[in-house]
């Protein structure tokens, strides 16, 4: 096992037995993530849902099965990525995470992109993207105008292609949306596929 698989498997661990917020009380399995420990890709969504607090995995619901078609269009298998969120049990109701839960369970996010080293980080929904943009100390205002450019930001003392785009389960409740996260992820696969170059910005 290398020392990447190695630092993931202890961060999920940790991530197990954690009792920093109370989210720990209402969950049946917390979420680490999972995926390529070599990962070029990281993606980064909300918060486990129902189906991912019963079986300890990410994104394996509804959005999880319009991730994955998102995935295929970026030309990416689940196997290739890795997937994990800012916080790492559900928030009781699916309600949104606070800024609380979401501080308190940086430090795990922030080991895991340490670990990885990926080379691009797709934020999927504001909360991701509120995050990894605080944590480069960059200024985000909103997903719908963050989301479809990529950003070179400095997050956990790494220079990332940040793609932010919206979180799938926006369109599972608007399908008007969907075009615009298919939009998002074919930019991905050209960025993955080493293209793109000028698009992106510079802070
Ligand atoms: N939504 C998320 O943000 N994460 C999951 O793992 C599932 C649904």
């Amino acid at each position: 096992m290398c020392e990447a698989a190695r630092e993931l498997e202890r961060v999920a661990e940790e991530v197990r037995a954690c009792r920093r917020c109370p989210l720990h009380a209402h969950r049946t399995n917390a979420v680490p993530g999972e995926g390529n420990p070599c990962a070029r890709v990281m993606l980064i969504g909300e918060a486990p849902g129902y189906n991912e607090d019963l079986h300890g995995r990410p994104f394996v619901g509804a959005a999880g099965n319009l991730l994955n078609e998102m995935l295929k269009l970026a030309g990416l298998s689940r196997e290739a990525v890795f997937i994990t969120n800012v916080v790492k049990c559900r928030p009781p109701g699916n309600r949104e995470p606070s800024e609380e839960e979401k501080e308190a369970c940086k430090p795990f996010l922030i080991r895991q992109l340490r670990a990885i080293k990926p080379e691009i980080v797709v934020c999927l929904g504001r909360h991701s993207a509120g995050v990894v943009f605080g944590m480069a100390g960059a200024k985000f205002s909103s997903i719908m105008s963050a989301r479809g450019t990529v950003r070179l930001l400095r997050v956990a003392g790494l220079e990332v292609k940040c793609l932010p785009t919206l979180h799938p389960a926006a369109a599972l409740y608007n399908p008007r949306l969907r075009g615009l996260i298919e939009a998002d992820f074919r930019l991905l696969g050209q960025l993955a596929s080493g293209g793109a170059g000028g698009l992106e910005r510079w802070l």
